[in-house]
């Protein structure tokens, strides 16, 4: 199948035994399969009840080919090649306030969606972020369903927190009863692996009574090991499995109602609470891109980590006193012009000068007009700060910025009082802040605002004094080449653990 289809078949038996088993689906009813590809979820339907009524829409021909000649000929499936998301046939079933008691699917997710279809569906969902259309057929299915219909759907966890799903958590938490998220990686879907989030199947209700839809449980399972444990699911449970529960009014109250999940119900209690943040104690801003980074980054050596295609930087062209030239946003005029950077990668604590960025007058003036570039934030160049990177797989990680410019592969975190640097340092660093950062975005992403949306729990002059300390002796150790005791790392993670009473 083209991939422009995002044709990722569910060749997994567990995830279609559970997920047919939630829909609960009984004879006489109607059911929608709005992506069918080559039918699976019609076949397993099939197989517990002949002659359901099933309506298929399916947008590659291929595939309606084959569903044609496979159902072509029983009277109880009507096969439609057409586009679930701009049907102006299921828009009119939407208007009627929907007509299907179940929908099943597993809709394409990931894809490149091209300018002219973008804009279509923004006219169509004004209230949406039309770029992942995951949600739109999430949104158009929850619409379509009658009262009490139940939908499920299996589909990344991104709309779980997500900034630009906020209106979509909103919708369906007061329309519909979200009975159950099985939570699991995206490894255990046959042919799909995408580190950046995991999947879920969820299982949701249409429900016309806000206040019942609020009053709703949802049921959220986490820490399946394997995909054969999704089969067995409601009849056994192991001690590795767990069972989140949430209000759905609860989590309507959450900040743009997301849902946090985390075994621990301080970490969501804390990130709702909390009176300060990470964002109002330090500014977070997304850092520079050359637009060229082949002609204008530098690495010190061909043997740092992704240096190989990159020209090693000439040593005596690198400015040392650069931190001390007031204009310096318009570019070095000497001959010595090259200025350290901080890039991503998760290095603790202190980054030793790897990378060098052109900044003679001309290369900046590139900057300012390339519109690949991104003289962003300007105003925090070369100020100290804290480095977060973007993207990290397991543990966040955080090293100091020294009066150095910070790539877009970071957040840089300046702290609007600079007692708190290092007291962030330390907290960036630990696993509370990353199970905090983990439960406000479960993605390896950690863009500017979630960093912002971190608690501030604010220590005891003692603790901050102590964390500081520590924190400052660790990055001698390291400016030194040494490695720093393990337990100066522990002291501060316990001491944070403790200020945050997780
Ligand atoms: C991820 S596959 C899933 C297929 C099948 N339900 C399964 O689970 O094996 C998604 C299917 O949706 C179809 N599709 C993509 N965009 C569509 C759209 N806008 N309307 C209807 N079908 C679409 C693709 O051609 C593909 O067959």
């Amino acid at each position: 199948m083209e991939d422009v289809y995002k044709s990722y078949y569910t060749k997994s038996d567990p995830i279609v035994r559970y997920m047919i088993g939630q829909l609960s689906v009984q004879s006489g009813m109607r059911v929608f399969e709005p992506c069918a590809g080559d039918g699976v979820f019609i076949d397993a339907l099939n197989s517990i009840i002949p002659k359901l009524s099933i309506d298929i829409y399916e947008l590659n021909p291929k595939a309606v080919e084959l569903l044609t000649k496979k159902y072509g000929s029983q009277s109880n499936i009507r096969i439609t090649r057409g586009d679930t998301l701009t049907s102006q046939e299921l828009i009119l079933f939407t208007n009627a306030g929907g007509i299907y008691d179940r929908i099943v699917a597993n809709p394409p997710y990931g894809g490149w969606l091209d300018y002219e279809k973008r804009k279509r569906l923004k006219k169509l969902f004004p209230e949406l972020y039309v770029k992942e259309t995951y949600t739109l057929f999430l949104f158009r299915c929850a619409q379509l369903l009658r009262d009490k219909g139940i939908l499920v759907f299996i589909i990344p966890d991104t709309f779980l927190n997500l900034h630009m799903h906020t209106r979509l958590r909103k919708y369906l938490l007061t329309n519909t009863k979200i009975n159950e998220i099985c939570l699991f990686p995206s490894s255990f879907f046959p042919g799909v692996s995408f580190g950046y989030s995991n999947l879920c199947i969820i299982t949701l209700q249409r429900c016309s009574d806000r206040s019942e839809c609020l009053d709703n449980e949802i049921r959220i399972i986490i820490g399946l090991k394997n995909v054969g444990e999704l089969a067995e699911l409601h009849q056994r449970m192991y001690e590795h499995q767990k069972i989140v529960r949430l209000k759905q009014g609860d989590v309507y109250q959450n900040i743009d109602h997301s849902l946090f999940v985390s075994e621990d119900p301080r970490i969501a209690c804390l990130i709702n609470s909390s009176m300060t943040r990470v964002g109002d104690v330090a500014d977070c801003v997304t850092g520079f891109y050359s637009g060229n980074d082949k002609n204008y980054l530098h690495p010190i050596s061909r043997d740092i980590k992704n240096a190989k295609r990159y020209e090693v930087v000439d040593r005596s062209l690198v400015c040392d006193d650069y931190a001390s030239k007031e204009d310096i946003l318009e570019g070095i005029a000497t001959p010595e012009h090259f200025v350290p950077i901080v890039k991503g990668g998760g290095t603790k604590y202190f980054k030793p000068d790897t990378w060098y960025m052109d900044w003679g007058v001309e290369a900046v003036k590139d900057y300012k007009t390339n519109k690949k570039a991104r003289f962003q934030n300007a105003q925090y160049y070369f100020k100290t700060g804290i480095a977060v990177p973007m993207v990290s797989s397991s543990q966040i990680t955080a090293a100091l910025i020294e009066n150095r410019l910070f790539d877009q592969s970071i957040v840089g975190v300046f702290p609007k009082d600079m007692k708190w640097l290092y007291y962030l340092l330390g907290l960036f660093n630990s696993p509370t802040c990353n199970k905090l950062i983990r439960t406000i975005n479960p993605s390896t992403n950690n863009p500017a605002n979630y960093i912002k949306k971190i608690p501030f729990v604010e220590p005891l002059d003692l603790v901050s004094k102590e964390v500081t300390e520590i924190v400052q002796a660790i990055i001698s150790h390291l400016r030194k080449g040494k490695e720093y005791p393990i337990n100066f790392e522990t002291r501060v993670y316990d001491l944070i653990a403790a200020t945050y009473g997780i």
